[in-house]
Formats: C-alpha cells, structure tokens, sequence
C-alpha cells in the first residue's frame, strides 16, 4: 500500500477471473466449489476497490462462450449469480456501489434476469464504484450487435455515414458512458485476452499474474495497480 501513488489510480480496471476450476482441482474438490470460492475473491476485490476509489470494476463472469460447458456447470453459474445478488444487495448498496451488466442478458433464464434488473434499480441511484459484470458477454458479440442498431439508425436516417466514428461506435457498445479500461488484469497464469472488451482495451495496460481466481484478494488488486503505475502510458505518441 506503501508504494502506491493515490493519485494514480486506474479509473477502469477489467478482470478476467480465472483458474476456478484448477483451484478446485488443486484442492481435490468439484469445480463448482472452485466458483464458490470465486465469489469470496469478489467480495474482497469490490471492497479494496471502492476504498481505493476505483470508478469501475468490470468482471468477466459468463463468457458467450461459456455455454459451451456442461449444463450442470452453466446452471450452478446462474444459481452463484442469483444467490449473491440476494445475498449481498444490501451490503452492495450500503457500499454505494452500482450494478452494472454488459452482455446479452436474454439468452438468462427469466428469474435470473428479474434479479439482475432489481440490484440494477436499487443501486441505480449510488454514486461509488461501478460494478460491472460481464454476463453471456462476447466482444464480437457485443461489436455484432452495435452494428446492428447503427444500421438500423443509418436505414432510418437518424444517423449518416460521416458519423461513423470511434466515439459512435463506442456509445453503441454495452460499455456506453464507461471510460475505457486503463489496467486488465488476468488471473491463473492464461496470457490470452479471450473475446473480452477487445474495443474498449485498445490502450489498456495488462496484467497477468499465477495466482487462481479463488485467491485473489484485495492486496492482489494493489500489487496489480502498483505494477501498472511503473508503466509510462504513451497512447502512440512519445510520452
Ligand atoms: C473461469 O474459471 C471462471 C468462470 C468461467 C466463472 C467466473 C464466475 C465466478 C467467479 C463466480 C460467479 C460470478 C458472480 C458475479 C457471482 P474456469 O472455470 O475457466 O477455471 P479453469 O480454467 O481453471 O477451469
């Protein structure tokens, strides 16, 4: 905590929570006690972070590439998802943290999509730390479907071609309103980027570090941040 400068703290930072399943492995346990455990990871990721006035937090939590996994897994997913948005609501709201969600939320079952909707209304009004889950979330899914809408506004002429910008782009993206990230952090050791905010991590700084997703803790979110502060961001120029 020493070595960190606070006034250099990212406004953005996005992880990708992995090695749940290898944490359980390693602990000769079923992999859904590795995403139990995940969750512990979270809660102690959100309150560094909201100490550390961090403006968003976005997790990688259902990937649309997920689905891909056995149904008993997907379905433990949903119910973890459920269970800690009833669970720790309150705690959330007295945090003052917001709910966010980026991905295509219809392809949930109805119920899960009610209790996302209802953290989203009672932590609408808070002003701390954005907490952003990725949920069925692909980047080529998400730049898809933005494409999508631009056209129809195009068909309808409620935009032309010269708006065709970076910036339109961007405010059709689910991240609409959100700085872009400036520090990603990957967990378990997996050097790959895996479908995840491939336009909004254009300048992002990236972290990769050993340790599994169930262990990660708040001190690991600050040797994160300490490392990324000894980077010289240059965005293409000279610096
Ligand atoms: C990746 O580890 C992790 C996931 C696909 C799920 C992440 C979910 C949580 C941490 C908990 C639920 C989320 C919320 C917001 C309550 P893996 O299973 O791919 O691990 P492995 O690569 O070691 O098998």
């Amino acid at each position: 905590m020493n070595e960190m400068d606070m006034t250099q703290i990212p406004r953005h930072i996005a992880i990708i929570m992995d090695g749940n399943g290898r944490w359980a492995q390693k602990h000769k346990l079923p992999r859904s006690a590795g995403h139990q455990q995940g969750v512990e990871a979270i809660r102690d990721v959100i309150k560094m972070a909201s100490q550390l006035k961090v403006r968003v937090l976005t997790l990688y939590a259902f990937s649309t590439e997920n689905w891909k996994r056995p149904e008993e897994e997907v379905s433990f997913l949903m119910k973890l998802l459920v269970e800690y948005l009833k669970k720790e609501i309150e705690e959330l709201h007295k945090q003052n943290v917001i709910i966010r969600t980026i991905g295509d939320l219809s392809a949930f079952p109805l119920r899960v999509q009610r209790e996302i909707e209802k953290a989203k209304e009672k932590t609408a009004a808070n002003n701390g730390l954005i907490m952003n889950i990725a949920l069925n979330y692909g980047s080529r899914n998400e730049i898809g479907r933005a494409l999508k809408t631009i056209a129809e506004k195009y068909k309808e002429q409620i935009i032309s071609s010269e708006d065709f910008t970076d910036e339109i782009i961007g405010a059709y993206l689910d991240t609409k309103g959100l700085p872009d990230p400036d520090l990603l952090i990957r967990t378990s050791g997996e050097k790959r980027i895996s479908n995840f905010l491939l336009w909004q991590i254009a300048y992002a700084e990236l972290y990769f570090t050993d340790v599994l997703w169930p262990d990660f803790r708040g001190e690991d979110l600050i040797k994160a941040i300490v490392d990324y502060q000894l980077r010289q961001r240059r965005f293409g120029g000279l610096g």
